[in-house]
C-alpha cells in the first residue's frame, strides 16, 4: 500500500518535470519569416504567439514528420535551432504542399474550423495575421 502511494507520488513528480521541460523547450512568440523562400514578400510579417497556443493544443497538432501517413515525430526533436522541424525544411518547391499553403492550411484552417464551431480562436482575415507594424 505504502509502496503504491510512493510510486504514485514519484510518477506525479516525474510528470510535472516533464511538462516543465516541455514548456521550456519552446519559444514564446515567433516572427515567422522565410526570406529564402518568399524572395519578394507581399505581406507584412506574421508574429505567431506560440506559447498562447499551448494552453489547448498538443505539440503534435502542428509539428509533424509523416511516415506512411502517420505522424511519427518525437517530441524530443522539438528544440530551438533544430532546422529539421522547420516547416520550410519539407514544404518547399518540390513538395506537394508549398510553404505558403502549408502555413495557411494549418493556421487559417484551424481558426476557421474552430470559428465555425463557435469556439474562441485566432484570426482568419489576412490583416489579423499579417499585421503592419507602426
Ligand atoms: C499551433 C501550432 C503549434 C503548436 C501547438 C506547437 N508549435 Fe512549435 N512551432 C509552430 C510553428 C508554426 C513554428 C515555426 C516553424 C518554422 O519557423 O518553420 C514553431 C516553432 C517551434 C520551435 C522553434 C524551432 C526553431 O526554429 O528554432 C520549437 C522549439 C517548437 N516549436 C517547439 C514546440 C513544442 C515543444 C510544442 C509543444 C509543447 C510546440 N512547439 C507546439 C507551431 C506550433
Ligand atoms: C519533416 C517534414 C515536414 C515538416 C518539418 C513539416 N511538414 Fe507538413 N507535411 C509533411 C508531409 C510529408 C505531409 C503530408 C504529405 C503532403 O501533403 O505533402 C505534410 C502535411 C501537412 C499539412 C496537411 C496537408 C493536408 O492535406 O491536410 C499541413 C497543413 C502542413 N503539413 C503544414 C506544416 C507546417 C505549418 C509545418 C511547420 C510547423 C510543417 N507542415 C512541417 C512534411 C513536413
Ligand atoms: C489547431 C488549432 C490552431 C492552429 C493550428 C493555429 N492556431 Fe492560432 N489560435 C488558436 C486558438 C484556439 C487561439 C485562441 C487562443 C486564446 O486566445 O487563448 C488562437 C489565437 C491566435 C492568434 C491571436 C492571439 C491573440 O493575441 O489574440 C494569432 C495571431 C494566431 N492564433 C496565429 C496563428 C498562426 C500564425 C498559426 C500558424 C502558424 C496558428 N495561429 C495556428 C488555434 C490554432
Ligand atoms: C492565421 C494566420 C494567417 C492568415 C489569416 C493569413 N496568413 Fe498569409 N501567411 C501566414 C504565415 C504564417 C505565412 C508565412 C510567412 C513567412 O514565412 O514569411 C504566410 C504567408 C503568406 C504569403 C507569402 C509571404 C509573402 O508575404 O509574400 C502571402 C502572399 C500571404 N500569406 C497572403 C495572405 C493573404 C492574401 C491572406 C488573406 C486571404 C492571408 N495571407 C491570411 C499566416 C496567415
Amino acid at each position: 500500500m505504502k509502496d503504491k502511494i510512493l510510486k504514485q507520488i514519484l510518477l506525479g513528480v516525474v510528470l510535472a518535470l516533464v511538462s516543465v521541460a516541455a514548456s521550456w523547450a519552446q519559444p514564446e512568440t515567433i516572427v515567422i519569416k522565410n526570406p529564402e523562400v518568399f524572395k519578394k514578400v507581399q505581406r507584412p510579417a506574421v508574429t505567431f504567439p506560440h506559447e498562447r497556443h499551448l494552453e489547448t493544443l498538443e505539440c503534435l497538432d502542428c509539428h509533424h514528420r509523416y511516415e506512411k501517413g502517420k505522424n511519427v515525430l518525437e517530441e524530443d526533436a522539438l528544440e530551438e535551432g533544430n532546422a529539421d522541424i522547420r516547416c520550410a525544411n519539407c514544404h518547399n518547391q518540390d513538395s506537394r504542399l508549398g510553404l505558403r499553403h502549408a502555413y495557411h492550411r494549418l493556421c487559417t484552417g484551424c481558426h476557421a474550423k474552430m470559428g465555425k464551431a463557435g469556439q474562441k480562436t485566432g484570426p482568419r482575415m489576412c490583416g489579423g495575421c499579417h499585421i503592419i507594424s507602426k
